[in-house]
């Protein structure tokens, strides 16, 4: 299944005569670690979730490859900005998702727990967990089953520098390996250490897409400037 290139055509998205995302086209080519990037509200979470088919747009407004959105949807995942947990302990939530997508292997919940280092909160009930524990949890549930492509909203804000760095090196050792990676992140050593291509959106509108040596290259407005050197 070949899902490249994806392209978007004319996206737009109002919610009340707010718009939201205007005049978006783009086209992704390679299978490299996307980062979108861009100020609080400009559009990076909407993008995400339209891309991940939670938020529904005219089909032909995301292609991938040959597909539809929604075609695509058993082979993706989703790390919310906010995550969503069942009220149940790690363990459960990870059994959750292995049994949705008919995963019968024994041990997998325990590769998992012990790839993302997680076993000391296995036990521990969702609604106790931290914050970043939360997000720990989430990044863990969206890699069971090998997705191709992987959506994570600002994954890492609220990790601790050791454990953003093990998160780092599974998410580039996972795209290394194939599996497409859209990151938002307002963390702009973050953006340089493991960005291949970047999406910058201001007010909803696409402002700048290109790789991410270029980014750093460029000459920008003083937005994107500020956001290179306050992030
Ligand atoms: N359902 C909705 N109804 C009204 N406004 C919405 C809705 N969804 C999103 N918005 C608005 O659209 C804008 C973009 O929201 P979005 O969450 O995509 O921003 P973001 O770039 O992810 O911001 P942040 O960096 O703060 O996470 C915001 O101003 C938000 O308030
Ligand atoms: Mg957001």
């Amino acid at each position: 299944m070949n899902i490249f290139p994806l392209k978007i055509n004319n996206l737009n998205y109002s919610v009340n005569e707010n718009t939201i995302l205007k005049d978006i086209h783009l086209t992704c080519e390679k299978n490299t670690l996307t980062i979108i990037a861009g100020n609080n509200g400009s559009g990076k979470s909407t993008l995400l979730k339209i891309l991940h088919g939670l938020i529904k747009v005219p089909i032909n407004t995301v292609r991938w490859g040959d597909y539809s959105t929604s075609n695509i949807k058993i082979n993706q995942s989703m790390v919310f900005q906010t995550p969503i947990l069942l009220n149940r302990t790690t363990y459960d939530n990870l059994a959750y998702v292995t049994k949705k997508k008919n995963i019968t292997e024994k041990f997998y919940v325990e590769k998992i727990i012990e790839k993302l280092n997680i076993k000391i909160i296995s036990d521990i009930n969702a609604k106790y967990l931290s914050g970043g524990e939360r997000q720990k949890v989430a990044i863990a549930m969206s890699i069971i089953g090998s997705p191709k492509v992987i959506f994570m909203d600002e994954p890492t804000s609220q990790l601790d520098p050791a454990y953003k760095n093990e998160i780092e090196n599974i998410i580039v050792d996972l795209s290394n390996n194939g599996v497409k990676i859209f990151l938002t992140s307002h963390d702009i050593s973050q953006i340089r250490r493991i960005g291949k291509e970047i999406i910058f959106l201001d007010k909803g509108k696409l402002i700048y897409h290109d790789c991410i040596e270029k980014f750093f290259k460029d000459k920008h407005c003083d937005l994107v400037n500020n956001y290179i050197n306050y992030g």
